[in-house]
Order: C-alpha cells, then structure tokens, then sequence
C-alpha cells in the first residue's frame, strides 16, 4: 500500500512538473515622431515590466540611433526581474541608414542560452535605411524539480507600409533564420527539432482586418502559409473572428504571437492595453500588447510516444485502484467512527 501511494505520488509529481511560460509582444514606440519623448515614457515602462507579469518581454521600436540608452535603460530598470536579453548593437552612421538598428530587443527572466541576428535583405521606403530583422532565442525554462526546458523565441518587426510581398519576403527570411538555427541546435546539442517549442512575436505590420472589420485579409492568411504549415494564430486559437476582433492598433490587428512548430498546449492569450492606462497623462505607445501562456511538458521520447502513452495509462490505472482503495478504507473508517 505505502509503496503503491509513494509511486503514485511520483507519478502525479511527474504530471504536475510542465511549466508554464508567458510571452508577450509590445511595440513599444521610441521612434523620434512619438507625441512623448521615450524619456519620459520609459520610467512607466520599467514600472509596469517590473511587476513580471510575463516571463519573457520581445519588445520593438527600442530604436537608440547610433547609442545604446534605451536598451541601457530597460535592462538597468528591469534587470532584478529579467537578467536576460538581447539587443541589437547600434549602427554607426556609415553609408546610406539612419544609424538606427533593428529595434528589437527581448528581456526574459530565464537564462538565454544562444541567439541569433537575421538583418532583413528585403525592405521598402524609409525602413531600408534601419535594421530591421528577425532575432531568435534559445531560452531555458527551469522547472519546479531543477530540469529545464527548452524553448525557441523569435521577436520580430516588418516593414511598415510598401507592397505586402516585401513583409511576405522577410517572414520568409525569419522562417529560414529560425530554422538555421535550429539546424544548427541540432548539430551542436541534440535538440530535437520537431518537438522544441517555437514561437514567433512580433509587430508584423499585416493586418488581420480589412478597413471595415468585417473580413478577414488575404495577406494575413498569406502570412501563416509562409512561416510554415503548423503555424497557429494563438490569440486567434481560442478567440473566433467574430467573437473578438483583438485590435492592436486603433483600427488593426498586427501584433501576433504565433505558435510556429513543436511540442506545447495553449493556456490563454490576449490583449494587453497597460500602455493606455499605466500614466493617465499620455500613452505609452501607439500599439497594444499581444500576449499568451503556453504550457511547455517535458518532449516526448524519441519514437515513442505511443510507449510513454501505456505506460501512463498503466500507471494511471495503478493510482486510480490506490485512490479507489483508499476511498474505501476512509470511509469504511468514517462508517464505524
Ligand atoms: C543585457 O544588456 C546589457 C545592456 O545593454 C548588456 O550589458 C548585457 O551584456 C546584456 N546581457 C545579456 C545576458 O545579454
Ligand atoms: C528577399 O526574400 C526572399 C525570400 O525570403 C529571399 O529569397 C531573398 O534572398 C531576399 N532578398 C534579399 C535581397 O535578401
């Protein structure tokens, strides 16, 4: 009997051990056309991030020219919750750009192992002259009982305006950098590929909506196809079209967290407007934040999934008679007390 509930217990222990991960997306708007300086808005950011309401931030617009103050800022105001991130060094104002990088930047409260810098071949318009790209993160979630798991983010940002095909052209090139990187995870660590959770965030600057809110665009469907076939709409997964419109914008919806490929359930997604309400004298940005909780488990094994599946119902069966007769003797108990 004692060894029946021992193994149940380490059996339920085992289920319980998945973690759960929060991402978000915010577009945070240190662009020099802003109505409020990013001076004054950053104090109200680090505020807000510091209550580590999501474990990993993937922030866009952190543009700093040719310095790294905002990146600076942020991970100084924030660096108790989130000791991890990444940013893009800022270009020197050689040639023909603005001096301004990628903009993006991720803070995580979970060491991040590696990442990778995609800077966009494709652009248009005023955004050829800035860095912009896709960066991609190997990050190590620690779980309850001291293992980890492992999970890849990718934080994006699309050319603004210009023909549609140019975004499509750069979610491709963010489809085979994650990928490059993930080969090579593979070769270095063993990863398996097919399993390790991948997620793509971002301002992708395609909207959802046609002007009217009443259809879905073709682009947006464009979109899913081209960063690949298991491609989920998170926000989108638990809330149909005519349920929520899930704006971002004050009339679209362009901020996404997209589940990409691999092993992990969706827990909740949604729409967070803190920019509007964190400093009732202004906004802290022109974007709403896309976010959502995902459960990571530990990845199948290899080839056996069909395996793990008997031995867990086996095992469940086992705790249900254990449960089952422990229900029995507690309220034989209770009939003769
Ligand atoms: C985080 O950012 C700061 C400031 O930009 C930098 O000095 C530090 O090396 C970064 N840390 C990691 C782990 O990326
Ligand atoms: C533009 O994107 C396409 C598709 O991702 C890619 O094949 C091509 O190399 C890119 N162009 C440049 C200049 O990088």
């Amino acid at each position: 009997m004692i060894s029946r509930l021992l193994l149940c217990s380490l059996f339920l222990t085992s289920v319980a051990s998945a973690v759960e991960v929060s991402l978000i997306s915010q577009n945070v708007w240190f662009i020099l056309t802003a109505s409020v300086p990013a001076m004054d808005r950053i104090p109200d950011y680090i505020a807000e991030f510091r209550s580590g309401t999501y474990d990993i931030l993937c922030l866009q617009e952190v543009w700093s020219g040719t310095q790294t103050t905002y990146p600076d800022l942020l991970f100084e105001g924030l660096k108790e919750v989130y000791p991890y991130n990444v940013s893009t060094e800022p270009r020197p104002l050689t040639g023909l750009n603005l001096g301004l990088d990628s903009g993006l930047m991720i803070l995580s409260k979970y060491p991040i192992e590696s990442f990778a810098f995609h800077q966009y071949g494709n652009s248009s318009g005023i955004d050829a002259f800035s860095g912009k790209g896709a960066m991609t993160a190997h990050i190590k979630v620690p779980d309850d009982d001291g293992s980890t798991r492992d999970l890849i983010v990718s934080n994006t940002h699309l050319n603004a305006g210009g023909p549609l095909e140019i975004r499509l052209n750069q979610a491709r090139e963010m489809r085979n950098s994650i990928d490059r990187f993930l080969k090579n995870l593979e070769e270095t660590e063993g990863l398996d590929i097919d399993k390790v959770p991948v997620f793509g965030l971002g301002d992708f600057n395609t909207d959802e909506w046609n002007d009217e809110l009443t259809e879905v665009q073709e682009g947006y469907q464009q979109l899913l196809g081209v960063l690949g076939p298991t491609t989920k709409d998170i926000f989108r997964s638990l809330y149909p079209p005519d349920v929520e419109v899930g704006l971002t914008t004050s009339s679209s919806r362009i901020d996404f967290v997209f589940g990409l490929s691999g092993e992990y359930t969706v827990v909740s997604a949604g729409v967070d407007g803190f920019v509007q309400t964190a400093n009732p004298a202004f906004r802290l940005s022109d974007h709403l934040g896309a976010h959502a909780t995902v459960k990571l488990e530990p990845l199948s094994a290899n080839g056996g999934a069909s395996s793990t599946e008997s031995s867990d119902s086996s095992m469940f069966g086992l705790c249900w008679s254990t449960m089952s007769l422990l229900f029995l003797f507690s309220s034989h108990l209770m009939t003769y007390a």
